[in-house]
């Protein structure tokens, strides 16, 4: 069984980060949630516990609290700023708005040959964000460093194994932040280091045939790194009782529906049921130019074909098992209190595409994993990077990328538009630096000169943005040089674009996708 450390989450916009970092470690690091009971952890082997930082102060009333088992656990604690406020308060010290608040770099004194600081030098840069300070501590505590404007910034209360401290490991500014971190799950809790993708894979076989038995699971491919890397990891555990379904809406990027067929049937007894339904959804698009009844049409003609698809491979069996490639992200944020109140919980936890009556049991094999954890999975299992380092694309596909009118021409003129400036990314190693690139065919038409004649024909933009989730997301500052290449491209070898425009807005306020 492997180790495991439990963050438990305070509400810090870096409480992923600290689960993300001991990973990186070799470590299993999961996040819970403040309102966590302690038979959450029941069936881990669980070697320590982390408390990450949060926005509120601990002297508040409404303020998220320590759960009270923690304390009585008897297994090593790190507490990182509030984490670490949180546990002074609950050990009898004393926790105040501070007059001097500190945000950014800093410089701290390491005072104590402490071991969650072995190997550190005696002055150290940090990260500091904090507006509250510790200001007396349990007679059990020592202080172990201080910064100019905090007298605790580390405190270790040895017997009963709490260490403390009020900047943030997680962060690269911190720079022996990894150290810190490794010294707590290797030195302190003793962890070995189990997390690997391939003791991942080994696991995971393990857990979905001993579930599965016999039956069969559905898996709706797109050719997208999530979906692609749960069918591989599903169909070394099950073979060709895994029955993936590939759906050519008309709508994919240059030999894409190829590329996916050509990377799976390399797998032996690959289960892969591609459908051609690129008529239905054309004919069903033909003259639609908004793009909100674009999306709803794309929407339910897929649940329409995929629905029909199903039904005629499972016959007259009632329950399946559907798979998703859900990722962890996906599920901490649904599972969040805050959300849970609110009643935020979001679309993944309703699958599209099944019949009505149908029971089934949801398969997420990849729900632990960070989006680079996936990607290692996805190499250890054989995919080519071209699937692995492939960039989100939307499920409505080049439809909301052709402002206008969606046919065979336009969707022709984008895909081999979006190819070239997506090829010649690649051949300057930028791709795999974007968190997507990709153009947009516009319905405005310019007057244009090539050769001795008048042209009259469509704008093309290109996008290409910088992101780490796509909530937000920087317009890409890539080489002048880069572009002219690309422009000097696409206007010579496509034929029906005489004009391109470079789209240099962020979001917000802009939006990734045009449509
Ligand atoms: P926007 O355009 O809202 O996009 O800034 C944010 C991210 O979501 C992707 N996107 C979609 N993905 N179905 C999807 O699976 C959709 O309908 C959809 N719309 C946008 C977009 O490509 C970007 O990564």
């Amino acid at each position: 069984m492997k180790d495991v450390i439990a963050v438990i989450d305070f509400g810090s916009q870096y409480s992923q980060l600290i689960c993300r970092r001991i990973r990186e470690s070799g470590v299993y690091a999961e996040l819970f949630q403040y309102d966590i009971k302690e038979s959450d952890l029941e069936n881990f082997n669980l070697k320590g516990i982390i408390l990450s930082g949060g926005p509120n102060s601990v002297y508040e009333k409404k303020s998220p609290q320590l759960p009270k088992f923690i304390l009585k656990k008897n297994i090593p604690i790190f507490g990182i700023c509030y984490g670490m406020q949180l546990l002074i308060q609950n050990c009898g010290g004393k926790v105040i708005q501070s007059k001097l608040r500190e945000y950014g770099v800093a410089n701290l004194n390491v005072e104590n040959n402490s071991s969650i600081f072995f190997g550190l030098k005696k002055k150290e840069i940090v990260w500091m964000s904090h507006g509250d300070e510790v200001v007396s501590i349990p007679n059990e505590c020592k202080k172990i460093a201080s910064t100019e404007n905090c007298k605790f910034a580390a405190i270790e209360n040895l017997p009963q194994n709490i260490f403390g401290i009020q900047f943030h490991p997680e962060v690269k500014h911190t720079k022996s932040g990894k150290k810190i971190l490794e010294n707590f799950i290797f030195k302190i809790c003793k962890c070995k280091k189990s997390w690997t993708p391939k003791s991942f894979i080994n696991e995971t076989i393990h857990e979905i045939r001993n579930k599965i038995g016999n039956e069969k699971i559905i898996l709706g491919l797109s050719g997208g790194v999530d979906s692609s890397v749960t069918a591989a990891l599903l169909h070394k555990a099950i073979g060709n009782n895994l029955i993936c379904i590939f759906v050519d809406n008309g709508l994919l990027r240059k030999n894409e529906f190829e590329n996916v067929n050509q990377t799976f049937k390399k797998f032996p007894h690959f289960n892969l049921i591609s459908v051609n339904a690129k008529k239905k959804f054309l004919s069903a698009l033909k003259n639609v130019i908004n793009p909100e009844t674009k999306r709803k049409i794309i929407g339910k003609t897929f649940i329409e074909v995929f629905e029909s698809t199903i039904q005629k491979q499972l016959k007259n069996s009632t329950i399946i098992f559907f798979a998703q490639g859900t990722l962890y992200p996906d599920v901490i944020e649904s599972a969040h209190p805050e959300r849970k109140k609110a009643g935020l919980i979001k679309t993944h936890h309703n699958v599209g595409g099944l019949p009505k009556n149908l029971k089934f049991t949801l398969i997420e094999p990849l729900r632990y994993l960070f989006k680079d954890e996936v990607r290692k999975v996805g190499k250890s299992l054989g995919l080519p990077d071209e699937i692995i380092f492939r960039h989100p694309f939307p499920g409505p596909g080049l439809a909301v990328r052709i402002i206008g009118n969606v046919n065979e021409k336009s969707l022709s003129i984008l895909r081999e538009a979006d190819f070239i400036f997506n090829e010649e990314l690649l051949k300057a190693n930028l791709y795999k630096k974007l968190w997507q690139s990709f153009a947009v065919l516009t319905n405005v038409k310019s007057v244009g000169v090539m050769g001795d004649g008048r042209t009259y024909e469509n704008l093309l933009a290109l996008r290409a943005v910088q992101s780490d989730d796509g909530m937000t997301a920087d317009w890409s500052q890539l080489p002048f040089s880069l572009l002219k290449k690309v422009s000097s491209r696409i206007v010579n070898e496509v034929k029906g674009i005489n004009r391109i425009v470079y789209d240099i807005s962020s979001k917000p306020p802009s939006t990734i996708e045009w449509e």
